[in-house]
């Protein structure tokens, strides 16, 4: 092959495989290329509030309110499995996505909102159980911090647990009678490794109390004096003993535990000294926070978490709290200014 010819040759493959990896990338994912346009669009009508709960009860009460007007254009849309819906609560315009129960749900879900959409920051919001004695089913707690209170050291009984754990659960102080060795052990509460967009990068901090946006529950506080907000009644024949009412500023729990045990709900209360537990705020906040983003958590207490005598209270009172969360939220939507 003569030189010139050879050149000719080495040009055509040379375009041959840039076209093959043109082609390539244009055509092999193309229902994520699609999906980055959709986004693409739906972005550029941002910013957005990015709206998070948990399960269908919550979700069924939220639009029950009737305060969610869809986007007529893109209604939705779905990555990896969920449905994020884009529309309206009064003037802001919003993006809405039920997670799933638990802390990888809630973590995953928070990560693809920040990431893939143009939000200003992230309301989350569902019911929780009550560990507080001094507050009522019904009520809505919009905690100032939470802590993920499931990531654990188990050691022998003899063991010996990290001094840099927060608490210790001994279990055989709950033997019944009192008295001899639980081969369970103890239990030591780890703190988180918290990495942070603001914070050095590779470099993790501990962290056990993670702290909601500070202005925003300036905004959540005002929902405190509101009257008419909340409802009292399950239906017609079934109404709470009292008056519920919001309260901000407390702390709250998250494990991927349904606590409903009377026994560990005063341990939480008492060693945390948190009023609302639930699945997945505490992985929401964190993940938000770690981004950079301001967030917020609205928790309607649905049940004791184990205090009650006889069934936990959610069967009942499930619904009527959820009408309530999302009725303080569509009220903060409302208050909050962008
Ligand atoms: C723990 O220590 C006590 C006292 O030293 C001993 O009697 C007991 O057998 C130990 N228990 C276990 C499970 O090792
Ligand atoms: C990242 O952090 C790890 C753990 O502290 C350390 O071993 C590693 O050298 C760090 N890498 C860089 C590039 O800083
Ligand atoms: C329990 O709830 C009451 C009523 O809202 C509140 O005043 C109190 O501070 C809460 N307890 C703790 C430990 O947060
Ligand atoms: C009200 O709700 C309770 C609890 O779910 C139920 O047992 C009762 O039958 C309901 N009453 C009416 C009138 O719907």
């Amino acid at each position: 092959m003569d030189p010139e010819k050879f050149a000719k040759y080495c040009l055509s493959i040379v375009v041959l495989i840039s076209l093959v990896v043109v082609v390539n990338a244009s055509s092999l994912p193309s229902s994520r290329r699609s999906k980055y346009e959709i986004l693409k669009q739906i972005n550029r009508n941002g910013p957005y509030i990015g709206l998070i709960t948990v399960y269908a009860p919550e979700e069924t009460a939220f639009f029950g309110n009737g305060a969610f007007k869809p986007n007529p254009n893109h209604p939705f849309v779905d990555l990896s499995g969920r449905r994020f819906k884009i529309g309206k609560v009064h003037d802001k315009k919003v993006i809405y996505v039920r997670c799933g129960i638990g802390m990888v749900n809630a973590a995953a879900a928070t990560q693809q909102m920040v990431d893939l959409f143009n939000v200003a920051g992230i309301v989350h919001f569902g019911i929780a159980g009550n560990v507080n004695n001094s507050m009522s089913i019904g009520d809505v707690s919009i905690p100032k911090q939470l802590a993920d209170t499931g990531l654990w050291d188990w050691v022998n009984p003899n063991g010996t647990l990290d001094s840099t754990d927060v608490a210790h659960l001994e279990i055989e102080t709950y033997n019944v009678p009192k008295g001899g060795e639980n081969l369970l052990g103890s239990i030591g509460y780890m703190q988180e490794q918290f990495f942070s967009a603001s914070g050095k990068p590779n470099v993790s901090q501990p962290l056990f109390w993670i702290h909601v946006n500070q202005q925003w529950l300036q905004v959540a506080s005002k929902l405190e004096r509101m009257d008419n907000l909340l409802e009292r009644c399950v239906n017609s024949s079934l109404c709470l003993p009292e008056k519920p009412k919001v309260v901000v500023g407390l702390r709250g729990a998250t494990a991927n535990i349904f606590v409903d045990n009377a026994a560990y709900r005063d341990y939480l209360f008492n060693t945390f000294h948190i009023s609302s537990n639930d699945m997945e705020s505490a992985a929401v906040v964190m993940t938000s926070v770690s981004n950079g983003f301001p967030v917020i958590v609205i928790r309607g207490l649905s049940d004791l978490a184990g205090g009650q005598s006889g069934q936990n209270g959610i069967q009942t009172f499930g619904s009527l709290a959820a009408r309530n969360t999302a009725n303080v939220v569509v009220q903060f939507l409302k208050e909050l200014k962008t």
